[in-house]
């Protein structure tokens, strides 16, 4: 009998584990830190790509509800993307300025998250870069590390912004 329970005690501890290595890692609060593109101009001031973070949800149907600022017209809007999973395992795509696909290079759920986006039907488009922060900044050796992963990349030093420098709508964050 003790033996049985003890089964069924690991069991459960199997399947718990299991479910916690899933996408909920890139659920809660983010901040934007750091953008990177091979275009500079969509990440610049008035750039289409220029998106600061507030919150990532996962839906009941795998997909990802992106909730972002941008400045429009010096004021900071608020709008929600809808990402999909796509066949690959780990890849999300959305349409914004054409088809956008994106994919986690390196995650610490409670820390920092790198990704990196290709835009156009081919991946032709522009590419992007981004390191989001739990909080406001991350720690120097992970900044290093994503200016390494954008050289990787074919993303050049030159083309990363620091928006920890610049307005984030960080008021509006904590507005509705
Ligand atoms: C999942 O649900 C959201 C919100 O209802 C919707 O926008 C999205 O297209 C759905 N995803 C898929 C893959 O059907
Ligand atoms: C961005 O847009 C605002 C408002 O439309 C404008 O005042 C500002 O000069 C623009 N900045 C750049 C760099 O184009």
């Amino acid at each position: 009998m003790m033996m049985l329970w003890l089964c069924v005690a690991l069991i459960l501890i199997g399947a718990q584990k299991e479910a916690a290595a899933d996408v909920s890692e890139l659920s809660g609060k983010w901040y934007t830190v750091l953008l990177a593109s091979d275009h500079r101009e969509i990440i610049e001031e008035n750039g289409s790509m220029r998106m600061f973070v507030k919150q990532v949800d996962i839906l009941k149907n795998s997909s990802l509800s992106y909730i972002y600022h941008i400045i429009e017209n010096g004021q900071c809007a608020a709008h929600e993307l809808v990402c999909d999973p796509t066949e690959e395992e780990g890849e999300y795509s959305f349409e914004y300025n054409g088809h956008n696909v994106f994919h986690i290079l390196d995650i610490v759920s409670d820390e920092y998250l790198i990704y990196f986006l290709k835009n156009g039907d081919n991946g032709d488009g522009f590419h992007l870069m981004g390191l989001y922060g739990r909080g406001p900044d991350v720690r120097s050796e992970i900044r290093e590390k994503y200016v390494q992963l954008c050289q990787e990349h074919g993303i050049v030093k030159e083309n990363i912004l620091d928006l920890t420098k610049t307005d984030r709508c960080l008021q509006a964050r904590d507005q509705a």
